[in-house]
C-alpha cells in the first residue's frame, strides 16, 4: 500500500478520509519535524501532507523518489519550491477559498484591536493601571467613514474590504497586479499605486502572497509615506514586512499602531522588540483557526492528496503545468 506522511496532526476529519487509501504515518508532535527527520520520514512515501512551517525544497523531494503528490494544509505555498516540484512531475495542492472568511475576520479584529488600543488597555485593566474613567486615556482611531487601503485584492482582501465598507462605510483603495472589477463593483474600490494608497489610507491591510517581489515590500520608506494616525495590519506572511522598520515606525510615532497575525520568524521570540511595543498587537498566526475552516482545509487537503495518490488531477493544484509536462 502507498505510504503517506502527514507532517502534523491535522483535524481528524481529514485523517479519517486519508487513512483507507494508504499506509499512514502522522507526526505526533505539536512542533514540526526537523528538516532531517522530515527527509527520513518521506523517503519511501508516495504522498506528503505538509504545513506552512515545513520547508519542502528540491533536496527533500530528491530524498523521496517515489513522491507523487504534495498536499499543503494551507492556501499559501511559499514553503514549497514549486519549480522543483514541477520539474519532478509532482503536483502540489493547496486549500483556497475555505479560509477567506475566517482570515478576513481576523484582519478586521486586528484592525479594531490596534485602532482602539485594545491590547494595551486590556493589560492595563488587569494589571492595576485602570485608576478611573479617564477622559484622555487609551484614545484610539475611529473607523467610520475613513479610508481603507487593501494591498493585494484577492479573495481575502475583498472579504476584508466588504466587512469594512458595509460595516463602517469606509472608502476603499487597493493595489493589485490587475484590475479587480468585482471589488470595484461590490465595494466601490479604486485601484491606485502603492504610494498613493499609503499616503491616503487610514488603515492599510496586507493580503498579498509572499514572493520575490513582495518580500520586504513594507520597509522604512513605505512606513514614512503613511499617515501618523495610520493603522497597519498584516495577515499575509511575515517576510512581506521589514520588522525593524515597522518597530521603528511604531516607536517613533511614524504610524499609530499595527496588528499582526504573521511574523518572521514564527513563532516570534517573546523577547522580540515588537512585543515590547504597546501599539503593536500580535496574534500567533490564527487567521484560519476556526473549527469550520480547519475542517474544510482538512477536507480539501485530503481530497487533493487522495487524487494525487491515484494519479488523478488535484482539485486545487498550484502547479497545473505539471500535467502538461506529463502528457
Ligand atoms: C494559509 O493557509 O496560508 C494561512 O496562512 C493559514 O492560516
Amino acid at each position: 500500500m502507498a505510504r503517506v506522511f502527514v507532517a502534523r496532526r491535522i483535524p481528524d476529519f481529514g485523517l479519517e478520509m486519508i487513512a483507507p487509501h494508504c499506509e499512514l504515518e502522522v507526526w505526533p508532535e505539536l512542533v514540526p519535524p526537523s528538516p532531517d527527520v522530515l527527509k527520513e520520514k518521506v523517503k519511501d512515501c508516495v504522498g506528503l501532507v505538509s504545513l506552512l512551517t515545513d520547508k519542502i525544497d528540491a533536496e527533500l523531494m530528491d530524498a523521496a523518489p517515489q513522491l507523487r503528490v504534495i498536499s499543503n494544509f494551507a492556501v499559501g505555498v511559499n514553503n514549497i519550491d514549486l519549480a522543483a516540484a514541477t520539474q519532478r512531475g509532482i503536483p502540489v495542492g493547496n486549500t483556497p477559498g475555505v479560509l477567506t472568511e475566517a482570515t478576513a475576520d481576523i484582519a478586521v479584529t486586528l484592525l479594531l484591536a490596534a485602532a482602539r488600543r485594545l491590547g494595551e488597555s486590556l493589560i492595563d485593566a488587569k494589571e492595576g493601571r485602570w485608576l478611573t474613567w479617564d477622559p484622555r486615556g487609551w484614545l484610539g482611531q475611529e473607523l467610520a467613514g475613513r479610508t481603507l487601503g487593501i494591498v493585494g485584492m484577492g479573495r481575502i482582501g475583498l472579504a476584508t474590504a466588504k466587512r469594512l465598507y458595509h460595516g463602517w462605510g469606509m472608502k476603499v483603495l487597493y493595489t493589485a497586479r490587475t484590475p479587480k472589477p468585482e471589488a470595484e463593483k461590490e465595494v466601490q474600490a479604486t485601484r491606485v499605486d502603492l504610494d498613493t494608497l499609503l499616503a491616503e489610507s487610514d488603515f492599510v491591510s496586507v493580503h498579498c502572497d509572499l514572493n520575490p517581489e513582495t518580500k520586504g515590500l513594507f520597509g522604512k520608506s513605505q512606513f514614512r509615506k503613511m499617515k501618523p494616525t495610520a493603522v497597519f495590519v498584516n495577515t499575509s506572511r511575515g517576510p512581506v514586512v521589514d520588522q525593524s522598520a515597522l518597530a521603528e515606525a511604531l516607536r517613533s510615532g511614524t504610524i499609530f499602531a499595527a496588528g499582526l497575525d504573521v511574523t518572521d520568524p514564527e513563532p516570534l521570540p517573546p523577547s522580540h522588540e515588537l512585543f515590547s511595543l504597546p501599539n503593536c498587537v500580535i496574534a500567533p498566526h490564527i487567521a484560519s483557526a476556526t473549527v469550520h475552516t480547519r475542517n474544510e482545509m482538512a477536507r480539501i487537503c485530503a481530497e487533493n492528496l487522495i487524487a494525487g495518490l491515484y494519479g488523478k488531477p488535484l482539485s486545487f493544484c498550484v502547479n497545473p503545468e505539471v500535467y502538461l509536462s506529463k502528457h
